[in-house]
């Protein structure tokens, strides 16, 4: 049964469950342009956790509730994952850093906001405890990537992983409405 959230909380959702949708397309895109032994290891481990959290948030929002641009979501992840590949693994790693860097602060925006607010009518406690496990692999996601880096970050890696950001940002404010 669907359940009906706040209005603020679904669009939330909504943007964590394409998020988490652009995710898996991300390392899928890397997978599929490279064939780099140790990226590929890396793809595959953060593959495993991005579909578990798409699995997470699917079962607490419901298909009427998730964004009608998911095709979109999915293309823009397997770009943001395949791009970089043609250019070498130091980019991939600086633009998983710079995405997951972004999805750490998100998930930390939603976290305060659970926290902030006071609703009697609604226990946000598993929602809250969902999105501190995610948050908390972002987090490893974005170290593990900042670890593999070992080139510091040229004028076109920094202009690309702003555009990453930007992009994300963008993104979120379509899938909280669209
Ligand atoms: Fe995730
Ligand atoms: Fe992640």
């Amino acid at each position: 049964m669907a359940i009906d959230y706040p209005r603020w909380l679904e669009c939330s959702l909504r943007s964590d469950h394409a998020g988490e949708l652009g995710a898996v397309w991300i390392y899928r895109g890397i997978l599929w342009a490279s064939r780099d032994t140790q990226l590929r290891a890396f793809a595959e481990h953060h593959l495993f956790t991005e579909s578990q959290h798409l699995i997470d948030i699917e079962s607490i929002l419901s298909p009427e509730y998730r964004s009608r641009l998911l095709p979109l979501w999915k293309l823009f992840g397997f770009i943001v994952g395949a791009i970089p590949c043609l250019v070498g693994k130091e980019l991939v790693f600086h633009t998983i850093d710079a995405v997951e860097s972004f999805v750490d602060e998100h998930y930390l925006k939603q976290i305060n906001q659970l926290d902030s607010v006071e609703n009697v009518d609604f226990d946000f406690s598993s929602i809250r405890e969902l999105l501190i496990k995610c948050r908390a692999d972002e987090i490893l996601h974005r170290d593990e990537a900042r670890d593999f880096a070992t080139t510091s970050q040229s004028q076109f890696t920094k202009l690309w992983c702003k555009a990453v950001a930007i992009g994300s940002r963008i993104a979120v404010a379509f899938a909280m409405r669209i």
